[in-house]
């Protein structure tokens, strides 16, 4: 080895051993002519090299000696430049002035000559500072992204992924799970994304899709008899890219056999906390779970960030057509966006009756944007003095202001915003404003983790558009027991409403979906028919997943499992973040490009003839 220790390693008890050390030059710092200091950077940290220029010479040598001693010293320090990658070899000696901020900020390494120093290899200047603030762009440091690897929060995030992932596979070892890998160039998985596609060379005209998920794969791992199977898996998806999505993204990929959800759901709430404690040593409680109605109820969305109440509260007055139902408070008082609306619902933000008028304009705003979508947006201001103000005073006296806000548990100094129109869509902003409140309140607390399992999805959802029955979850979800009967004779109905749930759960950490999964169907008549309510015709069944209906005949065990997605188990469990870029090493931008290879990019006439596409 080039060297006896790491920078990231030396302490006082090392004192007065010669070491070596490598690393890239991360600052040089001249003192006058006499003295310099290098900082020297490796994967372990950082240790200050303390130069002194002068030279350490006997009595009798010549003026001559330490005058050229002296100058090569300073030819030295003055080449090297950051990034370069060196050797050093030199003692430990305790610091004047100590840095309490770093491991090794106890000691130095002193050398006297440039002979103690090798230059292993030069470097350009990096086109961004490699510290933990760069003053680089995001682009320059994807394009740079070996460098940018470099600084040490980004290199820290992968290091601790990799502890997550050795957590992982303690756990499935632990508890008896195989590891067995399955193919990448296979045929189209429905997952709900758009595959991408590999031409093949052998049969022209014909193409691979990868894997959106190993899916089918693992299912027919079951029904070979492997029981309990998991993979950390790459897995590819053509959609939209967002904070925590990315075309390729890995996924722990888990299947168990002669399982019920019960059991799926305690055997993989067991590896999160594992993963927790071992990463994080934090000991999680024992996770609660949440009907997927109850969470669209009360969150607008089906991952609610639980880490803060502020429920959403319904104001539809009964009978309304899909609302929960309940007095009138809002109706009939002449003010005809709540007349006409299918839903009315809001939140209260605590001590937020002091709001001004322009946060007010900015939050309506806020509303607006065509993200969220709303048409505008109501409040009532609980004010200290007990009085109540709104934004619709013109139809509501102050008697009924108050019924409604007891309706939300409001008190004096709270802010009561209200949000109307169609169902789904004010659901679903009612769910957006409640975290932006959340976020502005300062109540989505870093440190915080409120794991959960959202269950009892439905299985199928009524597309008015295409008329036709979409999966929740996949198509080879299994249908709750009771709901057997909707499979055969309920489906003709066209529209959600009787619609069957299904043995599908989430598990979702402050509101980040990280992991979802399902108790299968294990039945070839029940699939079938599975693919027949999808709309699929025989043909279309037969040709696309003949394979996996034919398995079904050979004694397929019941079966369950779940999926979680390893890159925002990272940036969860890491930084309690959404954002995943920083937790995969190469990762693609905002339009799926990978800018440092500068791909996807076109292929010679030669290669697309090969592959028949010319
Ligand atoms: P699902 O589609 O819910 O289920 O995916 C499982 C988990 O994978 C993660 N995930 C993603 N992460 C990053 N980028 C993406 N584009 C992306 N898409 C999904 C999410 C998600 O919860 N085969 C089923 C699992 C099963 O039924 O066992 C599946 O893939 O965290």
């Amino acid at each position: 080895m080039l060297r006896t220790h790491t920078c990231g390693e030396l302490k006082k008890e090392n004192e007065g051993q010669i070491v070596s050390l490598c690393g890239w030059v991360s600052t040089t710092r001249l003192l006058g002519k006499s003295l310099a200091f290098i900082d020297l950077r490796d994967r372990y940290g950082i240790t200050q090299i303390n130069f002194n220029l002068l030279g350490k010479f006997s009595e009798n040598d010549s003026a001559e000696k330490k005058q050229s001693g002296w100058e090569s010293n300073l030819n030295l320090i003055n080449k090297l430049g950051r990034e370069f990658v060196i050797q050093v070899k030199g003692e430990v000696v305790e610091r004047k002035a100590k840095n309490k901020n770093i491991p090794t900020g106890e000691i130095e390494v002193e050398i006297h000559s440039a002979d103690a120093i090798t230059i292993l290899n030069e470097s350009k200047t990096p086109p961004f500072t490699i510290e933990d603030e760069s003053d680089g762009g995001d682009e320059l440091r994807m394009k740079y992204r070996y460098l940018d690897l470099r600084r040490t929060p980004i290199k820290n995030n992968l290091l601790q992924r990799h502890k997550v992932g050795q957590a992982v596979r303690e756990y499935f070892d632990k508890n008896g799970f195989a590891d067995i890998e399955t193919p990448f160039l296979i045929k189209s998985t429905p997952e709900g994304a758009r595959d991408f596609v590999v031409p093949s060379r052998l049969n022209p005209g014909e193409f691979y899709a990868l894997p959106q998920s190993p899916q089918t794969f693992k299912q027919l791992l079951m029904v070979s008899g492997f029981d309990r199977y998991y993979q950390v898996v790459r897995c590819f998806r053509d959609e939209d890219l967002r904070a925590d999505r990315q075309p390729e993204f890995t996924q722990i990929d888990c299947e168990m056999s002669f399982v019920e959800q019960e059991d799926v759901l305690h055997m993989f709430e067991g590896m999160v906390k594992h993963v927790f404690k071992k990463v994080r040593n934090l000991d999680l409680p024992k996770f609660p779970r949440m009907t997927y109605a109850d969470a669209m109820k009360y969150y607008g969305v089906d991952k609610p960030d639980t880490r803060f109440e502020m429920k959403i509260v319904d104001l539809t007055p009964n009978p309304s057509p899909k609302g929960e139902g309940s007095e009138n408070l809002v109706r009939g008082k002449g003010f005809k966006v709540y007349d006409d609306a299918e839903l009315i619902g809001g939140i209260c933000a605590k001590d937020c009756a002091e709001y001004t008028r322009k946060q007010l304009d900015e939050l309506t705003e806020w509303v607006k944007r065509p993200q969220i979508g709303a048409g505008g947006l109501g409040y009532i201001k609980y004010n200290a003095d007990g009085t109540l103000k709104s934004s619709f005073d013109k139809f509501f006296d102050e008697a009924s202001l108050k019924k409604i806000a007891e309706k939300f548990s409001a008190t004096t100094g709270d802010l009561i915003l209200i949000l109307a129109g169609a169902e789904t869509k004010t659901r679903k902003a009612l769910g957006e404003l409640r975290l932006e409140m959340g976020n502005r309140l300062g109540l989505r607390d870093k440190n915080k983790f409120e794991c959960l399992w959202v269950v009892d999805f439905p299985l199928l959802e009524w597309n008015e558009e295409e008329q036709r029955w979409f999966a929740m979850h996949h198509p080879f979800t299994s249908p709750k027991k009771e709901d057997m009967d909707w499979m055969y004779n309920g489906y003709t109905e066209k529209n959600s409403a009787h619609a069957p749930k299904a043995n599908a759960y989430d598990i979702v950490i402050n509101g980040v979906e990280i992991g979802g999964g399902s108790i299968r169907i294990h039945n070839k008549e029940l699939q079938q028919q599975m693919f027949k309510v999808l709309g699929l015709t025989k043909e279309e069944t037969e040709q696309k997943f003949s394979f996996i209906l034919n398995a079904f005949e050979y004694g397929a065990p019941p079966h369950g499992g779940i999926a979680f997605g390893f890159d925002r188990l990272c940036s969860m469990v890491i930084a309690n973040e959404d954002y995943i870029r920083d937790y995969i090493a190469f990762p693609k931008n905002n339009s799926g490009r990978d800018v440092m290879l500068d791909s996807p990019s076109p292929i010679d006439e030669k290669q697309k003839k090969e592959l028949g596409l010319k």
